[in-house]
């Protein structure tokens, strides 16, 4: 097809913006064809561009001939120049911005053609997601990924001018660096004039940020990327980007002082209303009371611990449990109300799955519905143990209690998850507000069966509680660290602590996870050189930006905040990356790759 030039064709209006003040004017639009329809001798063109949708119509009786045969070739996808008269709509489309307008058409100029788009845009439609993935440039057309977008980029000059009106500065961090111990794998660069030596990307700048302090700049902030090996899930991508935030002679409540006021900006900018300070809650009563320590407070229920009204039971699993003198407790979730009795059984057998996929025996239940009082472990209660149990649980009326046995840990997993479930099936969860919480005192290590040694909850720079130093040597475990997260709605939404300033603690930590004084010398002497040179006392956090705009925009998953995020697998499926590279440049590198890769074209 011969396309037109754009030639000085300069739009004079945005098609989203048209309305009835601009009756009458002529306007030239440019865009991509949405969608066009011969009705008789009208043809309406819907002429989409960045901010929205405008309807064109031509007369075929009316319009010069040159401008038909354009139109008959105008097929979805188009790129066009047009033309033409604004009028008030005969037939008005309230659902549409400029609905009570068209355009006239008198000139066209097809700029581009199109070939039919692999996936449907409509936001309706629905498409597989690999095919939307590999096809992104497309799937970026859609409106809702637009809006994403769009929010995304609000969201990150807000949060840089709210930290530039506070005096931050901010400051890019190498990307190729050492690796820092965070947990999860990190993603190797070979070096070529070094080989067998690798960058890693980082992690997260932690160290960089913390030695940003030592240099003195006191208040920084980055908006930056972070990359990490992990397994994904719908909150996680291998590359993502931190508000990273580092701040010299503060407390922890200072950290949160300077963040709550930017995270109500950020609620504000969509519409929600939230209170600052927001509540603390120590990690333990999270874990005790949610079964979780990112807790969705926005349903009430607390699981509560019924271990000793088992203490006679004839219901071995129970009594065990209670004569295990708190190794194996009894943990119960309690809904009160006709609705939670009236679970079914099927509803209660699904639970049971999710229960057992998550380590748990299986969930043993007690229900006093319209039938009175059913339960999977009836026969071992008589009448009074019965009536002790619901008076135990609260239960007046109707009402449904599920139970798990084990460990404090067990039964935390089990009862976090199975409280979320049966919240969202019961409707108790109000989707439309924002709860944040601050989950703090968390444990500052803890003990790993696979490395056999206590290992960094957070990283092996945070601060220990100054109450429990002592604690770093005779009990590493019941240490409690200075280090806080912010979670909204039930999501991580981002993690920091106060760190280590003194060069004697950070050695007492390193020693505390089983490093030698030569290994914290060999990975770690930078740092401790530089706790030796005056560093003050510091602290901070990070963000997840993409978590941050996933829950403004209410999506599903991070994938549709991202303009081109990877699969569950880590792939890129527009570019197949990773993807195999040309033995020429392994060679370079000096490596050698064991399992055959297929070759590079
Ligand atoms: P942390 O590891 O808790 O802390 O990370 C901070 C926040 O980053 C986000 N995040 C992710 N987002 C998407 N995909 C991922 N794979 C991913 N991993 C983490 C989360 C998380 O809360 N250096 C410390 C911060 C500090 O101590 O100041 C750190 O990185 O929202």
């Amino acid at each position: 097809m011969k396309l037109d030039p754009l030639g000085d064709f300069q739009r004079t209006h945005r098609n989203g913006q048209l309305g009835l003040a601009d009756t009458g004017q002529t306007v030239r639009l440019l865009g991509w064809c949405k969608r066009i329809r011969n009705l008789g001798s009208l043809v309406f063109l819907d002429l989409r561009d960045r901010w929205g949708l405008v309807q064109l119509v031509a007369n075929e009786t009316e319009v010069a001939p040159e401008l038909l045969a354009r139109l008959k070739a105008v097929r979805s996808e188009f790129v066009l120049a047009a033309e033409g008269v604004v009028a008030e709509r005969e037939q008005k489309n309230p659902n549409m911005p400029t609905g009570d307008i068209e355009v006239r058409l008198t000139h066209l100029l097809i700029l581009n053609s199109a070939q039919t788009p692999p996936i449907p845009l409509d936001e309706s439609a629905e498409a597989n997601e690999d095919l939307r993935l590999k096809y992104r440039f497309l799937d970026l057309r859609r409106e809702s990924l637009q809006r994403s977008l769009v929010l995304r980029s609000e969201v990150s000059s807000l949060i840089r001018n709210y930290f530039r009106r506070n005096d931050f500065v901010e400051i890019e961090t190498p990307i190729l660096g050492k690796s820092t111990p965070e947990g999860a794998r990190d993603y190797l660069v070979p070096s070529r004039p070094h080989p067998g030596q690798f960058y890693a990307l980082p992690q997260s700048p932690q160290l960089y940020k913390q030695l940003l302090q030592v240099a003195g700049f006191e208040r920084y902030v980055q908006l930056c990327r972070c990359f990490r090996d992990e397994d994904l899930r719908a909150d996680r991508q291998p590359e993502f980007t931190q508000v990273d935030v580092e701040m010299s002679f503060v407390r922890q409540q200072d950290i949160q002082a300077m963040l709550e006021p930017l995270l109500v900006e950020l609620a504000a900018l969509v519409g929600k209303e939230v209170q600052a300070p927001f509540p603390r809650l120590a990690y333990r009563d999270a874990m005790e009371w949610y079964g979780s320590d990112k807790p969705d407070t926005r349903c009430s229920m607390r699981i509560q611990d019924v271990t000793a009204q088992f203490a006679q039971s004839e219901f071995g699993l129970f009594r065990a449990a209670a004569d295990s003198q708190g190794q194996r407790r009894v943990r119960a979730l309690f809904f009160q109300g006709a609705q939670a009795a009236a679970f079914s059984r099927k509803q209660l057998d699904d639970l049971q799955d999710v229960a057992k996929h998550l380590g748990g025996g299986g969930l043993p239940y007690a229900k006093w519905g319209r039938e009175g009082f059913a339960s999977s472990f009836k026969k071992y209660l008589d009448p009074q143990g019965e009536t002790a149990l619901r008076a135990a649980l609260g239960c007046s009326g109707e009402g449904l209690a599920v139970f798990a046995v084990g460990t404090s840990q067990e039964t935390s997993k089990v009862l976090g998850e199975i409280r979320l479930r049966l919240a969202r099936a019961l409707g108790l969860i109000d989707e439309s507000r924002f709860e944040f919480l601050w989950v703090v005192d968390f444990p500052l290590l803890e003990w790993s069966e696979e490395h056999a040694r206590f290992v960094a909850c957070h990283h092996p720079f945070t601060g220990p509680h100054p109450d429990d130093l002592e604690l770093l040597e005779s009990d590493p475990g019941r240490c409690r660290a200075q280090a806080y997260d912010i979670i909204l709605n039930g999501f991580e939404l981002g993690g920091g602590s106060i760190r280590i300033h003194d060069a004697e603690i950070q050695s007492r930590l390193f020693k505390a996870i089983g490093m030698s004084e030569d290994e914290a010398r060999d990975q770690f002497g930078f740092l401790l050189d530089a706790l030796g040179f005056g560093a003050p006392p510091h602290g901070g956090i990070a963000l997840g930006l993409d978590r941050l705009v996933m829950l403004l925009v209410g999506a599903g998953n991070i994938r549709e905040v991202i303009a081109f995020p990877k699969t569950a697998q880590a792939r890129c499926l527009m570019t197949n990356a990773p993807s195999p590279v040309n033995p020429r440049q392994l060679k370079d590198l000096g490596i050698q790759v064991e399992a055959a890769a297929p070759a590079a074209p």
